[in-house]
């Protein structure tokens, strides 16, 4: 399966000791480090802003992926990049100008990622393929940690993985992936996995990501 990007989620670390929580995973073998933005617009919770970001960015050197559930997302793309994340992802749903917003966060130098929640159509994504640099399946509706993996996503990410074709397009999925679901996702053809949950549950972080990692394979 090539090599899979392990994304543990921080909406599902403690809160109180994000720091720790953020060099504790990447001690423990993750690739990137997903962040949850949340509006409390967007989607019914509201969780990390920039500031968090900026704090966050000394406790490791890996990638920043930064997941914006926010409407609007323009007026905050910059203070993210700035903030220092990596990728920054929209969702396609968040407002009528998707590809302006992937060429803002692009004159940022940072990847541009799109996402969408479990009832938009892959068809969305049809005229910003060469334009972005990851596309995000949402298995979940968006807002919180520990919903049930949506089977219904599965078919979606065998087609956008046809649609990528050679294109160099990381195609991440976010929303119930465990140790149960990973074999499923990435048989579908997902190179990337953000798990919450999955990764923080009962404090083992290296053996979740290797769990992870060995249903990957299966
Ligand atoms: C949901 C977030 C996810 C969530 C995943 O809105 O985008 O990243 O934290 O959590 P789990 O893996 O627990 O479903
Ligand atoms: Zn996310």
């Amino acid at each position: 399966t090539g090599e899979i990007i392990i994304a543990p989620s921080i909406l599902s670390a403690d809160f109180a000791k994000l720091g720790e929580e953020v060099r504790a995973i990447d001690d423990a073998g993750c690739d990137w480090i997903h962040v949850d933005v949340m509006d409390g617009h967007f989607v019914p919770n509201i969780t990390i802003g920039p500031d968090v970001v900026k704090a966050l960015r000394p406790h490791s050197p890996k990638p920043f992926d930064v997941h914006l559930m926010i409407a609007p997302c323009d007026p905050y793309i910059e203070a993210f990049a700035r903030a220092g994340a990596d990728i920054i992802t929209v969702h396609a749903e968040s407002g009528p100008h998707l590809d302006r917003s992937l060429q803002y966060i692009k004159g940022f130098g940072k990847k541009a990622g799109v996402t969408l929640t479990p009832s938009t159509h892959e068809s969305a994504l049809e005229y910003v393929l060469d334009k972005v640099d990851l596309i995000l399946v949402m298995t979940v509706n968006p807002g919180f940690g520990g919903q049930a993996f949506l089977p219904s996503q599965l078919e979606k990410i065998r087609n956008i993985r046809r649609m990528i074709g050679d294109r160099p397009i990381d195609l991440e999925v976010d929303g119930g992936v465990n140790a149960e679901t990973v074999a499923d996702v990435v048989k579908a053809g997902a190179n990337a996995l953000v798990a919450g949950s999955g990764v923080f549950k009962g404090g083992d972080y290296k053996g979740n990501i290797e769990g992870l990692r060995a249903g990957a394979e299966a």
